[in-house]
C-alpha cells in the first residue's frame, strides 16, 4: 500500500523506528493518521503504538533529535507526546481495555497489536502501517479496514454493542465520520448506534459537543443531524432541535417541517461561511418556532415573536451544551434575534431610517446577518429563490447606500450618557438612559441630523418637557 508521506515525515517515522529497535518493542504508525493518508486527506498528528511501554518509546525518541523535545505524559493512561520538528506525536502502549458498565474508567491491561486494533472504534481507524526493520511499511488490516475506505462503510471491527458499550463516545464519533467523509454506516452498526443511544448520557457533555461542532463544520451537515435525529442520540442531546420536526395539520392546512428546513439552511450557510457561530446560528435560528406556534383563524399557522424568544433560548441551550457563554454566543443571539429583519426591507418604499436602524442594531455583524438571511431561503421553486434573492440583492445595495452616507455601523450618538448626566447634574438613572434613547431614535429616524449641535439642541428641548434644568 501506498501512502505519500512527506519527507519531514519520514524523516521522524525513521527516528521512531530506531528508537523501537533499541528498545527492542515492535511499533506501528495507527489511527487517524493512517486514515487520512489513504483518503488522502490533511493529516494532523501521528499516533505510534508500540507493543510495550509508550512512555518509554516516547523519552527513548527524543534522544534521536536535537535538540531534545519535551515528553509529556499520563502514567495513568500510559500514554506520551511530543512535538517533533512541529509535528505533534502520540505514544500509547498496546493494550486491552473494556469500559465497565457505567463507568467512565477503563480497565486497562497490556495487550498484543491485534487485541489493540480490535479495540479500536471503527475498522478505518484500526488500520496500522508497521515501523519495524523486517517489515517496514507493510500495511496491516486485519478487519478490512481498507475495503470499507474504497466503499465509504463506517463499520465497528468487533461486534458493534461491544464497541459501543467500551466508549458511547463512539456513536457520535461514527455520525462524525459518515458526516466529514461522506460515508455510510453499515446497517448492523447504526442498528447498535439506535439500540444505544441511551448510554450516550454517561459521556462527558464537552465531549459529546466536541463531536457536534465537527458535525456542524462538516461540509454538508445535515448527513450528520439527519443521522443523530433517525438513531434518537439528537432527542437526548438536543431535544429543543428535535421539536422542530414534523408538521401539524388544521383544516387542510399544515406548517412546514422545520427540522428539515433548519437542516437546509444550515447546509446553505455551510457553503457560503466555515464560521462556526455563523452555522450555530443556522441551527438556532427557528428554534423557537414550536413555542411560539398558533393557529389563527382565517391567517393559518403564525409562528410571532419566535425570533425574540429563540434568542432568549440560546444562553440556555449553550448552557446546557457547554459552548461558551461569551461574545459567541452573544453574536449567536443577535443574529437569532435579528434574521427577519432584512426580509421585511425587501418591501417597497423603505426609507432610510429603516435601513439606519439596521445597520445600527447589526452593527459589524450586518454581512453575516445578510449571509443567514440568503441561508434561510429554502423554496423549491427556482424563481421565487431568484426573486427573493435580488430582493436582498437590493438590501445589501440600500445597506452600502446608507452606511456609506450615514456611517451607522459602529455609530454613537454624539451626545453620551456622561454629557447629559454632567448638564443636568444627574447620577446614573433611568431618566438619563431615557433621554440618550430619544436623542438615538431621533437621530435614526432622521428627525434631526447626525450632530453634536443638533443632539444638544434636542436634549435640551427633551429636557424641558421632563422639567429639567441645567445646572449652571
Ligand atoms: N479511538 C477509539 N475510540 C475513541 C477515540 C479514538 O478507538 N473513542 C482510536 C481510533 O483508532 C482513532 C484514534 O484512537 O483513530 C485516534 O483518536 P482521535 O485522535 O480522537 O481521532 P482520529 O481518528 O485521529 O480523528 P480526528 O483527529 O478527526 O478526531
Amino acid at each position: 500500500m501506498e501512502i505519500s508521506c512527506t519527507d519531514k515525515e519520514l524523516f521522524i517515522f525513521k527516528k521512531i523506528a530506531h528508537a523501537a529497535e533499541e528498545l527492542n518493542v515492535p511499533c506501528y504508525l495507527i489511527g487517524g493518521f493512517v486514515r487520512d493518508k489513504i483518503i488522502r486527506r490533511a493529516t494532523k498528528d501521528a499516533d505510534i503504538m508500540c507493543v510495550g511501554d509508550g512512555i518509554e518509546l516516547a523519552k527513548t525518541v527524543t534522544k534521536y533529535f536535537n535538540p531534545q523535545p519535551n515528553v509529556a505524559y499520563f502514567k495513568n493512561f500510559g500514554t506520551a507526546h511530543i512535538k517533533a520538528d512541529d509535528f505533534d506525536i502520540e505514544f500509547v502502549g498496546a493494550r486491552k481495555e473494556s469500559y465497565r458498565n457505567n463507568s467512565r474508567n477503563p480497565d486497562v491491561v497490556p495487550g498484543t497489536l491485534e487485541d489493540d486494533q480490535k479495540r479500536r472504534d471503527f475498522t478505518i481507524n484500526a488500520l496500522a502501517i508497521s515501523l519495524n526493520k523486517n517489515d517496514y511499511g507493510k500495511l496491516i488490516d486485519p478487519f478490512g479496514g481498507l475495503a470499507d475506505i474504497d466503499n465509504k462503510i463506517i463499520k465497528t471491527p468487533l461486534d458493534p454493542l461491544q464497541t459501543f458499550s467500551d466508549d458511547p463516545l463512539r456513536m457520535m464519533r461514527a455520525i462524525r465520520f459518515a458526516s466529514q467523509l461522506n460515508f455510510t454506516i453499515e446497517e448492523k452498526t447504526f442498528d447498535a448506534i439506535c439500540a444505544d443511544a441511551g448510554r450516550i448520557k454517561i459521556v462527558s457533555q464537552e465531549r459529546i459537543t466536541e463531536e457536534l461542532n465537527k458535525i456542524l463544520l462538516s461540509s454538508k451537515p445535515s448527513v450528520g443531524f439527519d443521522l443523530l435525529f433517525k438513531s434518537g442520540l439528537l432527542k437526548i442531546i438536543f431535544p429543543q432541535m428535535v421539536d422542530l420536526a414534523g408538521a401539524e395539520y388544521i383544516d387542510g392546512k399544515g406548517h412546514k417541517d422545520n427540522f428539515h428546513h433548519t437542516l437546509q439552511v444550515i447546509d446553505n450557510i455551510s457553503v457560503t461561511t466555515n464560521d462556526l457561530w455563523l452555522r450555530w446560528a443556522a441551527v438556532l435560528h427557528d428554534i423557537a418556532k414550536p413555542a411560539t406556534k398558533k393557529f389563527e383563524d382565517g391567517h393559518g399557522w403564525t409562528f410571532h415573536g419566535h425570533e425574540v424568544v429563540g434568542a432568549r433560548m440560546v444562553p440556555k441551550i449553550f448552557s446546557r451544551l457547554k459552548l461558551p457563554l461569551n461574545e459567541k454566543m452573544r453574536l449567536v443571539q443577535k443574529l437569532v434575534e435579528l434574521h427577519l429583519r432584512p426580509i421585511s426591507l425587501t418591501k417597497e418604499n423603505i426609507t432610510d431610517s429603516a435601513i439606519r436602524r439596521l445597520l445600527f442594531d447589526a452593527g459589524d455583524d450586518i454581512d453575516s446577518l445578510m449571509l443567514l438571511c440568503e441561508a434561510d431561503i429554502t423554496s423549491k421553486n427556482k424563481i421565487k429563490v431568484k426573486r427573493y434573492l435580488a430582493n436582498f440583492e437590493l438590501v445589501r445595495q440600500r445597506l452600502k447606500e446608507v452606511e456609506e452616507k450615514d456611517r451607522i455601523r459602529n455609530w454613537q450618538p454624539p451626545v453620551t450618557g456622561e454629557m447629559i448626566m454632567e448638564t443636568f447634574g444627574l447620577s446614573p438613572s433611568r431618566i438619563v438612559g431615557d433621554l440618550k434613547n430619544a436623542i438615538r431614535e431621533a437621530i435614526l429616524d432622521g428627525e434631526i441630523e447626525n450632530s453634536y449641535d443638533a443632539a444638544y439642541k434636542f436634549m435640551m428641548e427633551k429636557a424641558k418637557t421632563l422639567n429639567l434644568e441645567p445646572v449652571k
